[in-house]
């Protein structure tokens, strides 16, 4: 068993944040230090990294990368960047709900495009958006707007494109959160005109988090694209529009790396490759005889309550410090064992998703008529397998659901 001996562990996490606090502000100091030393030529488009702007040079683990804040965007240089522009935010699901609330109280023009009287029209009623005034069919909100957000989902966006084209006239910008669809466009047919720009804003997280940052005053990582430049304001426009829309800091990345590292992750590490390595560690537990609940603890409950959130907070090196020696021996034997009999999977993964069988699969699957009672099918076999159940009772005994 993993023990993190709670009490000694939440003093060392106060104690240890300090000193990596401390030593992070060092840190950052010496690399803008170096970067300057070594790449003199670019000395002069090298912020300092503590400095308050928005733009920042950052070394990630020797590969210097930009990233931009919202510090360089602020509400009132928004307003001003916007003031022309009307966003038409097509589709009411998880991202629109979250792009679309935030944008309206950065208090930005945004009207929604969904069809009528389907539960994103209820949805969207809801939250305030009014027939006529600022929700609208989709073709009538994509011939009103000039910003379009196409948040359809992605197999929707296929379908719907012979509607959608012929009304992105010249002057309009269009805006996608995946590159799902242009850049597999000999699969789903969404082939942006020529004549308008294109751009992407991917929030690295769910649409209800996009909103609930946003609400918190925090912001949520994104990354942003061009995928066509016409105007030579495209770049500026999806940097201002991911401000708009919620993001707290943004990397740059194209379409391509976008759908290929969203595809691929949310295949691995983030959803299908845990969900994996959960059921083959609580079988093999259950096999050899051991208890639902002791099984599924060892397996789920220590690592979600009290190791990963280490990981995410300070770092894999630290949470490997808040375990015990013995703890720490066989994880170190043990994570090149597992990384090596997993990495020939992952290879599959990454070709599976560039050759372009993953978005096959995902469209051909999703544009069925009965798709979500399909997927629900699949989703209720989850809730029924011995492990999840045991997750339910678990759960319940956490004093904090008593
Ligand atoms: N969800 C995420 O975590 C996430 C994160 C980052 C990026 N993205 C990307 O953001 C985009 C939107 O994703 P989402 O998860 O917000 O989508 P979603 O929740 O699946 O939203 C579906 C929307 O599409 C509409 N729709 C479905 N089929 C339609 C059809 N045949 N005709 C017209 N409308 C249709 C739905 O309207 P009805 O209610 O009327 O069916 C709903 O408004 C996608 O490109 C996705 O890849 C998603």
């Amino acid at each position: 068993m993993f023990r993190t001996a709670a009490t000694r562990t939440a003093s060392r996490f106060v104690c240890n944040s300090r000193v990596v606090t401390a030593k992070r502000t060092f840190a950052l100091a010496t690399r803008a230090a170096t970067i300057n030393a070594v790449r003199p030529a670019a000395k002069q488009f090298v912020k300092p990294l503590v400095a308050t702007r928005g733009l920042k040079q950052i070394n990630f683990g020797g590969t210097v990368e930009t990233v931009y804040e919202r510090a360089d965007w602020p509400r009132e240089k928004l307003l001003d960047y916007f003031k022309n522009d009307t966003f038409a935010l097509i589709g009411y699901g998880s991202q629109g709900y979250g792009q679309g609330l935030n944008l309206r109280d950065n208090g930005l023009n945004v009207i929604v495009g969904v069809r009528k009287n389907g539960s994103s029209w209820k949805a969207a009623i809801e939250d305030g958006w009014v027939p006529g005034e600022n929700l609208f069919d989709v073709s009538e909100a994509v011939q009103k707007g000039n910003v379009i957000m196409n948040l359809l989902s992605d197999a929707a966006q296929s379908e719907t494109w012979p509607t959608i084209k012929p009304l992105l006239t010249e002057g309009k910008t269009l805006y996608f959160s995946h590159g799902f669809s242009p850049v597999f466009y000999d699969l789903t047919h969404v082939e942006p005109p020529s004549n308008i720009d294109t751009i992407l804003v991917a929030p690295k997280g769910s649409g209800r988090t996009v909103r609930s940052l946003f609400k918190e005053g925090r912001g949520i990582n994104s990354s942003y694209a061009v995928w066509k430049d016409v105007t030579g304001k495209a770049d500026e426009k999806a940097l201002a529009m991911s401000v708009a829309i919620g993001s707290g800091y943004v990397y740059q990345t194209t379409f391509e790396k976008e759908v290929n590292s969203d595809l691929y992750g949310e295949r691995g590490c983030l959803m299908g490759g845990v969900h994996g390595m959960f059921l083959a560690q609580y079988e093999v537990l259950r096999e050899n005889g051991h208890s639902p609940s002791e099984a599924f603890n060892e397996t789920v409950e220590e690592a979600t309550q009290s190791l990963y959130p280490l990981i995410g907070s300070l770092g894999m090196d630290y949470m490997y410090d808040a375990c015990s020696t013995t703890a720490r021996r066989g994880a170190l034997d043990w994570y090149p064992i597992f990384k090596d009999a997993l990495k020939p999977v992952f290879q599959d993964l990454y070709e599976s998703v560039k050759n372009g069988s993953e978005t096959k699969r995902s469209l051909e699957f999703n544009s069925q008529p009965d798709y979500r009672a399909k997927l629900e099918s699949e989703l209720e076999t989850i809730r029924n397998m011995e492990i999840w159940k045991v997750g339910k009772e678990v759960r319940r005994l956490r004093p904090e659901n008593q």
